[in-house]
């Protein structure tokens, strides 16, 4: 267990209307990073944040914040993104046909590069670009929604993922998991061999509040991490 174990909320589940002291309350509550579900209604159908929102809640908090882009034109919002304060991108492979161009470009923008892997999308896309990468998101839901159940079966990807990456020199590349990752899913994705977890509708529900909901899942993931 090399890479430190993230716990990360999607805000989706948040209080919209508060969402500065919505991101307080999570930093507070001890969350690594906040992941922000950029939707455009047209690569998914809902439409959710744009860059104006981010850099509002921005200078609430000082904890990482990772745009999760889920638009069909990533390479011509990125930089709005980043100059809202994100630390990192994650654009899907399914939409720029110039992946390696999209990666290194949120590089020379000075962010983290992420590539998002929807669940038919074999890992075999992330090959040539492994170089370019600080993080592939392994999709455990299809994007869209939050509140959705957990796909089991990717865990099998998130393995063949490890191996690859392990085997060709790129053990710092986290793997992360988005959608469904709850108490009682989030133990299956650690042994498969994800560092980096997602939880929204999971960690908001947690009667006892964020904080104990982070530790918990925290407290499953390590001890479940080979
Ligand atoms: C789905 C989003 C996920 C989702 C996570 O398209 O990418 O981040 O909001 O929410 P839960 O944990 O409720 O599945
Ligand atoms: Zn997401």
């Amino acid at each position: 267990m090399s890479l430190p174990t993230q716990i990360v909320p999607s805000v989706l589940p948040a209080d919209l209307a508060d969402l500065g002291n919505g991101c307080r309350a999570l930093e507070e509550g001890g969350v690594d990073k906040i992941h922000w579900d950029v939707m455009d209604g047209h690569f998914v159908p809902n439409l959710t944040f744009g860059p104006d929102v981010i850099a509002a809640a921005r200078r609430y908090v000082s904890v990482p914040f990772e745009a999760h882009l889920m638009v069909e034109r990533p390479d011509d919002l990125m930089h709005l993104y980043i100059e809202a304060g994100c630390q990192m991108l994650i654009v899907h492979a399914e939409t720029t046909p110039h992946l390696h161009r999209t990666l290194a470009r949120i590089r020379e923008l000075g962010a983290e590069a992420a590539v998002a892997l929807n669940p038919s999308t074999p890992i075999g896309i992330v090959e040539n670009v492994a170089d370019l990468l600080d993080m592939v998101l392994i999709m455990t839901v299809n994007p869209g929604f939050g509140g959705q159940s957990y796909l089991p079966t990717m865990e099998l990807k998130v393995a063949e993922m490890r191996r690859f990456l392990d085997n060709n020199g790129y053990e710092n590349v986290s793997i992360e998991v988005d959608g469904g990752i709850g108490a009682a899913t989030i133990a299956g994705a650690a042994i498969a061999g994800t560092d980096v977890f997602v939880s929204g509708s999971a960690l908001f529900k947690y009667p006892e509040g964020l904080a104990f909901g982070v530790a918990d899942l925290r407290s499953i993931a390590e001890t479940a991490r080979p």
